[in-house]
């Protein structure tokens, strides 16, 4: 009987769909969140739920006692790069020290396996696309710092202890979950396909586009967007290779290897919806890279890992699908 996952921020949104496909594929699972941004509502009724923090050790070493745990997923964060600009402390304290209570309380109680929530932001701005694990990390926001302190913890905890990790580095993760049980909830999005999908439902009546003269076919910014169940199960996969052989430890980007523009993403959204969403060209967000897009051979061979729903009118169509019924869905 495989030992049970604990799920940091599980009623999150990526969170969430890990929680799904750990469930669908019988695994245990136990989720921590804070609700600060997750909902009660997005775990499963039959899936054990402590409202808590992950910096509170001595809730974790609690919950990590009384389960069992024998891997973590730690998914709890503050992901809005804007914010981390204005608010810096708020990201080392949440993402950094916060998972620095959390191993700690994973090494106290020997729990073997930690896989991370990294992202591409640790890259900052690559002098390479196609970006591969091995490019410098340089970030250029307290977001992207944040995270990469978090990964060299991991990498020295891992040295030092019987600990292995995985740090999984996404890219632009979006859509739902295609059978619609979870999907992206929070309020106040930033990121480009859930703002598109809210002014697709009428909860906006503009997108504005974050510059035109990038250095890209078109002008707008170019992202890799990775369908979150698709992410959902590289991080099964990731699981499954940790416990194979607990003498490795990985780093993988989590993308499907091309971009799309911010125009190609709203001509999307306009051609599923048979809508027009009105576009307002406006100046750059400040730190945001022409184009970000993941090498992602490393994942496909470490892992085996490959992609289901590798199709932007699929992520899209499953964005809009949540985005249409949120507010019944919430209650
Ligand atoms: N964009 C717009 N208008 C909007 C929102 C976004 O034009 O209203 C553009 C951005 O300028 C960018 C693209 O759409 O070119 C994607 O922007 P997102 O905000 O959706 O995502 P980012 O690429 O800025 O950042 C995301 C996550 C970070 C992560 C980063 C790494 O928000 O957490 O990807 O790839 F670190």
């Amino acid at each position: 009987d495989a030992p049970t996952v604990l799920v940091t921020g599980g009623a999150g949104y990526i969170g969430s769909h890990a929680v799904l496909a750990l469930r669908d594929a019988g695994r245990r699972v136990v989720v921590i969140d804070n609700l600060v941004t997750g909902f009660r509502w997005a775990v499963p009724a039959d899936v054990p739920f402590v409202e808590g923090d992950v910096a509170d050790m001595a809730l974790v070493g609690r919950v990590l006692a009384e389960h069992e745990v024998g891997a973590i997923l730690h998914f709890a964060g503050s992901v809005v790069v804007p914010e981390s600009v204005a608010d810096p402390l708020k990201y080392y304290r949440n993402n950094t020290a916060a998972s620095r209570a959390l191993i700690e309380a994973a090494v106290a109680a020997g729990v073997p396996h930690f896989i991370f929530s990294s992202t591409a932001a640790t890259y900052g701005i690559p002098e390479v696309v196609p970006v591969a694990e091995d490019s410098p990390q340089r970030p250029i926001n307290p977001y992207g710092m944040s995270k990469l302190m978090t990964e060299a913890m991991l990498a020295d905890v891992a040295a030092a202890h019987s600990m292995n990790y995985c740090a999984l580095r996404y890219f632009n993760v979006a859509g739902a979950d295609p059978q619609g049980r979870s999907g992206q909830s929070t309020a106040g999005a930033t990121h480009l396909i859930k703002i598109a999908a809210e002014a697709a439902c009428g909860k906006r009546d503009h997108v504005s586009i974050f510059g035109t003269d990038y250095a890209t076919p078109d002008g707008t910014g170019v992202r890799d967007y990775i369908h979150v169940t698709d992410l959902a199960e590289a991080h099964l996969m990731a699981l499954a290779a940790l416990e194979a052989d607990p003498a490795r430890s990985h780093r993988l980007n989590c993308g499907y290897g091309r971009g799309f523009s911010v125009r190609e993403v709203l001509d999307a959204v306009d051609r599923l919806t048979n809508r027009t969403i009105e576009r307002r060209i406006g100046p750059r967000r400040a730190g945001d890279p022409d184009s970000l897009v993941a090498d992602n051979h490393a994942i496909r061979e470490t892992l085996g890992w490959q992609p289901r729903l590798d199709d932007l009118d699929t992520i899209v169509r499953d964005a809009l699908a949540w985005e249409s019924g949120l507010e019944t869905r919430r209650g």
